[in-house]
């Protein structure tokens, strides 16, 4: 099997059996995020601790490669550092915008490299992180990928 098949495997499975999803019970941080392209909605719901992201979970709906991104953002951020989850999204996102190697390591994110070369594609894989960031600094308007 290819890389690319594996990839495409994962993200896949992470697309019809999202993990982490549903409501938190007591979210610190809590952010709706909207592409409006599409139509596409997801609420976030994070807790954090001590500057630790010690839960996360997500709702709502999208297409494959948006519920992946949001399914592997929750497996990526829990138990990260505010710092270092800020690190990731920056390398994430350049990695996806500007086709760029990224200069740390982004773990299992790196299954959306093929993603990259399409634009649309990018909103969907960016959609979550869009609104994680936001709902880490606590911005109190829905986040929009436009
Ligand atoms: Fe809507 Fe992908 S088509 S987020």
């Amino acid at each position: 099997m290819s890389l690319r098949d594996l990839y495409q495997d994962m993200i896949l499975d992470h697309g019809k059996t999202p993990r982490n999803r549903g409501v938190l019970d007591a979210p610190t941080h809590t952010q709706v995020g909207h592409n409006p392209l599409c139509g596409d909605q997801l609420t976030l719901y994070v807790a954090t601790h001590d500057d630790h992201v010690t839960d996360v979970k997500f709702e709502g709906k999208g297409c494959a490669i948006s519920l992946a991104s949001a399914s592997l953002l929750t497996e990526a951020i829990k138990g990260k550092t505010l710092a270092e989850i800020e690190r990731l999204f920056q390398a994430f996102h350049t990695f996806l915008t500007q086709n760029q190697e990224p200069t740390i390591d982004i773990g299992k994110l790196a299954v959306f490299a093929g993603v990259a070369e399409f634009p649309m594609r990018v909103k969907c894989a960016t959609l979550a992180w869009h609104t994680l960031h936001a709902a880490l600094e606590n911005a109190s308007q829905p986040v929009t990928t436009e």
